[in-house]
């Protein structure tokens, strides 16, 4: 068998599995498997494919048509140019996600000169670390539940070279910080419990429960988040929220009893309202 009778098998394959890029996924899965770029798996199709090759690549094909996420099996993902460290520990970041950081960058452009920046739920650290990258004067801490989480935030810290201006730490929200930030970036879980289960397999399979559950109405997050948010900013900081299709309103709501004022809000690319921007009012 050469290379592209690999690529051909292997796309038949994640055909089957119902994928909807089979044939994308398949050629970066064989090549993952070989250790030879995407680029290369189209330059060398007529490469001699020996048994151990095969051993390197079956077992990763396997674990795809069990819906296992390609970003586990490569341990990469790339968000915002930037290439994150992924795995079962911790969410995978989604493009979705990026219009945190977009809506992050432009309150900096016009805030403090070294701007103070907390990511509660930082998970992969991809929201705290893209703005560290974006914004070469600003620095921050990453608070997650789960130590596995913190660990991979870190590590993803150290391979972006921004460990010096990023610190992770395990905890419950905001409960345990005592200082105030210019910036708050959150991505808190907000899928309602009962709708985990209907997810794509991808997700409800093999993404971490707690990176997902919202609770019985998907709000839970919100609720334990909105009283801490005052307390955390700055006069005049803002909180960048990213929230579920359809939360809007509610989660509007909820902040503004906690003393916070509506500052702005963006869209995600497929035109979902998805970020919200709150402003702390001076006299809390
Ligand atoms: C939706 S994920 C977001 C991860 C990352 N910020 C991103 O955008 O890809 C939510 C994160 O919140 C964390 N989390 C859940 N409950 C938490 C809590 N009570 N305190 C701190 N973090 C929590 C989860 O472990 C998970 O990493």
């Amino acid at each position: 068998m050469d290379l592209a009778g690999l690529v051909d098998w292997a796309d038949t394959v994640l055909a089957n599995t119902g994928l909807d890029n089979p044939r994308h996924e398949a050629r970066l899965i064989v090549g993952y498997g070989l250790g030879i770029s995407f680029e290369q798996t189209l330059r060398d199709e007529a490469c001699r494919i020996t048994k151990a090759d095969l051993s390197c690549v079956l077992p990763l094909i396997c674990r795809r048509v069990s819906r296992e996420p390609l970003a586990h099996i490569t341990g990469i993902r790339e968000f915002w140019s930037l290439d994150f460290g992924v795995g079962a520990e911790c969410l995978t970041p989604r493009p979705d996600s990026e219009c945190v950081v977009e809506s992050a960058l432009i309150v900096l452009r016009d805030g403090a000169a070294e701007p103070f920046v907390l990511d509660l739920g930082t998970g992969s650290g991809c929201l705290l670390l893209s703005v560290l990258h974006e914004f070469s004067e600003a620095h921050g801490i990453g608070v997650d539940r789960s130590y596995k989480t913190v660990q991979r935030a870190h590590l993803n810290s150290c391979l972006l070279k921004l460990n010096d201006r990023a610190d992770f730490i395990v905890g419950d929200w905001g409960a345990s910080l005592k200082h105030r930030f210019d910036l708050i970036l959150c991505n808190p879980p907000y899928v309602r419990a009962r709708d985990i289960s209907d997810l794509m397999p991808e997700v409800s399979r093999y993404e971490p429960w707690l990176a997902l559950d919202g609770g019985y109405d998907g709000l839970s997050s919100f609720r334990a988040i909105a009283p801490q948010l005052s307390r955390l900013l700055v006069p005049y900081g803002v909180a960048c929220i990213e929230v579920g299709a359809g939360q809007a309103a509610s989660v509007i709501k909820l902040f503004s009893e906690h003393g916070l004022k509506l500052h702005s809000r963006r869209a995600d690319l497929a035109g979902v309202e998805r970020c919200l921007m709150f402003e702390r009012l001076p006299a809390m």
